[in-house]
């Protein structure tokens, strides 16, 4: 099977959407429940066999570089409390036998342009691109399924969904040629279509395979949809080169990036817990009358 051992991460976004929580806490370090989007990634990252995880952060990103130092002061200490179950989930933040790598993304110009600085730490082997605010709920960790998948057909791989048509113009649209199971092979991507010019409905989401020669791509790439560096088109732009596929993996996923999608995204959580699954199910007005 390929070897895919890095794993990037950018994180160096606005999040605009999530204003004003976002003026001093990142959206990454928002708690779905309670762990932050961050720890969810790196979680999914580290299940499917990543070894280096590379975070394109930007200033005001500090929380987020410290949630991955060790504590050896506040373990012991729980330790000696007896603290087990604290002690674990402290313990979980740790990326035990792997490397975390920082790369400062100065100005927000984009998804692209956040990728295109991994280009040193990457070189020249296929690297998997994680964006935290897409958090996907599934048996197998999504980016698992994608890596098995690729070491079948190593192209650029991008993740895809099935998305409702009123909504395709916020996404990156796979433009499908032929479909093998969850495999879809593509002739092309297109970035926000306008209404109706989608090429079908299957939008690209927050989890790509790369080869490396996206980098020579995305360097020097225009700007494109929105005035940013777009990923979608770098991947278009080397799909003769190296093909694209999609993959429409198992699982289901919230856009976290958004107030919605993260409630929805606590609510689903909230069911897999079992001390929690209570809390969304009956009738919340009972918690105010008994209180
Ligand atoms: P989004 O499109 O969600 O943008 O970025 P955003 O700035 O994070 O959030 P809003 O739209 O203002 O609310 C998708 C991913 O790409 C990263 C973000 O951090 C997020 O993980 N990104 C985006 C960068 O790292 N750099 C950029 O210049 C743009």
């Amino acid at each position: 099977m390929t070897h895919v051992t890095k794993a990037v991460f950018p994180v160096a976004g606005l999040g605009t959407r999530f204003l004003p929580a976002t003026k001093s806490v990142p959206k990454e370090m928002l708690p779905l429940i309670d762990r932050p989007l961050i720890h969810y990634a790196v979680e999914e990252a580290r299940a499917a066999g990543i070894e280096e995880f590379i975070f394109i952060t930007s200033a005001g990103k500090a929380a987020l570089e410290n949630y991955f130092v060790d504590m050896p002061e506040l373990e012991e200490t729980l330790a000696r409390a007896g603290k087990t179950s604290a002690l674990h989930a402290l313990q979980s933040t740790q990326i035990a036998g792997g490397t975390v790598r920082f790369v400062r993304q100065e100005n927000p110009r984009g998804l692209g342009h956040a990728v295109s600085l991994a280009r040193d730490l990457i070189g020249d082997e296929p690297f998997a691109v994680i964006l935290p605010d897409d958090v996907i709920r599934a048996d197998t960790p999504a980016l698992d399924q994608m890596i098995r998948a690729f070491g079948q057909f190593p192209a650029h791989m991008v993740a895809t969904e099935t998305v409702p048509a009123e909504k395709l113009s916020s996404y990156g649209v796979a433009d499908i040629a032929q479909t093998f199971g969850r495999i879809q092979n593509l002739r092309g991507l297109v970035e926000k279509p306008r209404a109706g010019e989608a090429p079908s409905r299957s939008g690209i989401v927050g989890r790509y395979i790369l080869q490396p020669s996206i980098f020579d791509h995305l360097c020097g790439l225009a700007p494109g949809s929105g005035g940013e560096i777009q990923l979608t088109d770098a991947i278009a732009a080397d799909l003769a080169n190296a093909g694209v596929n999609g993959f429409a993996f198992e699982g289901q996923r919230f856009d976290c990036g958004s107030v919605r999608g993260f409630l929805e995204a606590t609510m689903a959580f909230a069911q897999d817990r079992p001390e929690l699954s209570d809390v969304f199910a009956g009738d919340s007005s009972s918690c105010i009358r008994a209180a």
